[in-house]
């Protein structure tokens, strides 16, 4: 917005258009240094002079401008704008019904492939990572004009399934797994595992009995429920915890009638080959290595399942862009999928998109889900609740709600922890990092927007009860003319605030482009901390309507992207 103003003011100057501007204009590395800068070598052709020359040239026919200060710096003229002329219009701007409102996604239909963790075996890291990116995704693209569609790919199908059924039928009690079936699936789980390594007949038993399963064999079906449904019933809680729905369900099982009329027609347009008694899809002219479509013995595999599920997506579900938020490890798997379809002749296999993320270690630990040295998520997230308990407890004893806030703050921590880092970064971890209240953390955010709310609450009696963000619309203040004098009122600090929340709208437009979560969480961080300075500068009881204006809007912002983000916003805290 600063941007357009200043393309604005220049266009008349420069004889520019304000397109051509708007692509010329820089920030300034140092914020001291003005609003927007613009380098001049573009002038220096048709003024036919130095660059440096033209600059001073520029500089001194800006020097009539109402509204901002040009001052050349080398072969640049850096700009200023004029808090007093351009403060009533921005806060307009910001205060605005449809400030925000992006069309970017014109109603297409986007399905996003998130969380999707594997059954029978526990909920890994990467599939935190996956749900707490995909659901901030899900948001955004919605609030950009997408019709989103969220789908939990559960993989609840695989030879994993018959390493469950082998190991309860060997060493499974029904009253123990009546007491804690997901404790005692995993036990089972890990215990198949350290005992194959001695005992070969175990992986060909549970050979067997996933071979059975995918004949119907009635008790393998059986037992493949039951382990299902123990393990829905744990991903179920914590979903809830981290307030994350899904539009569908579909694991890969619902495709095990949809992979052989694709076989077929990779079959008929000759795309099948055999590879050591496999069938691949060779990729050689993509420089992939081949798809494999079907396992020595004829089953299917994950790569197949990939294919229905892309084309269920696009011909059932009408898909008009199809996301999969799935970590970085899967990039080839992905490759090839899309090659296939490419192949297969889909003219909307460029409609699909890995969207890869880097690895994350809990403490410096990685997660390795066979060995059971497993950090449950759940725990982490008690883990989470209980400490922020203990700072709160701390901080504000008397706070009403404790427990809701303590969870909201310490689940908000988890959540803004991964999202802050862009998302393809490898993520080290740390819980007490994340939870610090003066970091660049969710309980930072969270704890200014209650600190906001209080100080609103004090000046203008508002009612301060329940919250704001998530599962609420943040709610707009009164509307209040800004006359042009009042804004010296704004200071420098209240005037880089101001700046701060102009910005959020390119935030938004920009984490959608990149889907990239980290730009809103950037955003949020920033507009805390230019509140935080303004905050201290300025006694906002002392500015009028103009300071307790920029108060609310800063509220509402950061309300919002939390909320954008997956994390409540308290009121109080
Ligand atoms: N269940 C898979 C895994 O844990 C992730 C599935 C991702 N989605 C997909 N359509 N392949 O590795």
């Amino acid at each position: 917005m600063i941007m357009n103003i200043a393309a604005r003011v220049l266009s008349g100057p420069t004889g520019l258009s304000e397109q051509e501007l708007l692509q010329l204009l820089e920030q300034p590395p140092n914020p001291e240094w003005g609003d927007a800068a613009l380098p001049c070598f573009v002038f220096a052709k048709s003024r036919r002079m130095a660059p440096q020359n033209a600059a001073a040239e520029i500089a001194e026919e800006l020097a009539q401008v109402h509204g901002v200060q040009a001052e050349a710096a080398g072969p640049y003229v850096n700009l200023k704008l004029d808090p007093a002329v351009y403060a009533p219009a921005l806060l307009e701007q910001i205060g605005a019904e449809d400030f925000g409102r992006l069309n970017l996604g014109q109603g297409k239909r986007l399905v996003i492939d998130m969380s999707s963790p594997n059954i029978a075996k526990p909920f890994g890291i990467g599939h935190l990572r996956s749900t707490v990116i995909g659901a901030a995704l899900y948001r955004l693209l919605a609030e950009t004009g997408y019709e989103t569609v969220s789908v939990n790919h559960l993989g609840d199908w695989g030879t994993q399934f018959g390493k469950q059924i082998t190991a309860y039928k060997r060493w499974g009690k029904d009253e123990e797994l009546a007491g804690d079936p997901i404790g005692e699936s995993l036990k089972l789980y890990v215990r198949f595992h350290e005992e194959a390594e001695q005992d070969a007949s175990l992986e060909t038993e549970a050979r067997d009995w996933f071979r059975r399963l995918e004949e119907g064999d009635p008790e393998a079906q059986r037992l493949w429920r039951y382990f299902v449904d123990i393990s829905m019933q744990e991903f179920n809680r914590m979903y809830k915890r981290l307030g994350v729905t899904f539009d569908h369900a579909l694991g890969e099982s619902f495709y095990n009638d949809k992979m052989k009329p694709v076989v077929e027609e990779l079959r008929g347009l000759g795309l099948l080959e055999e590879s050591d008694g496999a069938m691949v899809v060779r990729l050689d002219d993509l420089d992939l290595p081949p798809c494999l479509i079907l396992k020595t013995d004829g089953t299917t595999i994950y790569p197949t399942r990939d294919l229905a599920t892309a084309i269920y997506r696009k011909k059932e579900m009408d898909a008009e862009r199809l996301l999969y938020v799935v970590g970085a490890e899967q990039k080839l798997h992905f490759r090839q999928v899309f090659a296939v379809l490419g192949k297969m002749g889909a003219n909307w296999a460029s409609q699909c998109e890995h969207v890869p993320f880097g690895l994350m270690r809990f403490e410096g630990k990685k997660m390795s889900t066979r060995r059971g040295k497993v950090v449950m998520l759940n725990e982490v997230l008690d883990e989470a609740v209980s400490r922020a308990l203990a700072v709160i407890q701390d901080k504000n004893p008397d706070l009403p709600d404790k427990h809701m806030v303590a969870e909201q703050v310490g689940i908000g921590a988890v959540i803004f922890g991964d999202l802050k880092n862009n998302r393809s970064n490898e993520v080290d971890f740390s819980l007490e990092d994340a939870l610090r209240f003066d970091g660049e953390t969710g309980p930072y955010v969270q704890y200014t927007h209650a600190r906001i709310k209080s100080v609103l609450n004090r000046l203008q009696g508002q009612k301060t009860d329940g919250e704001a963000g998530r599962n609420a619309e943040p709610d707009t203040g009164p509307q209040q003319q800004i006359a042009e004098g009042d804004t010296s009122l704004l200071g420098d600090a209240g005037w880089s605030l101001l700046k701060q929340l102009s910005r959020y709208r390119e935030a938004l437009e920009r984490a959608v482009d990149r889907l990239e979560p980290s730009v809103m969480a950037r955003f949020a961080l920033d507009t805390a901390q230019s509140f935080n300075r303004f905050y201290h500068h300025e006694r906002i009881e002392d500015g009028g309507p103009l300071r307790l204006r920029i108060t609310e809007l800063t509220a509402e912002l950061l309300a919002r992207s939390l909320y954008l983000l997956g994390l409540h916003a308290p009121n109080q805290m």
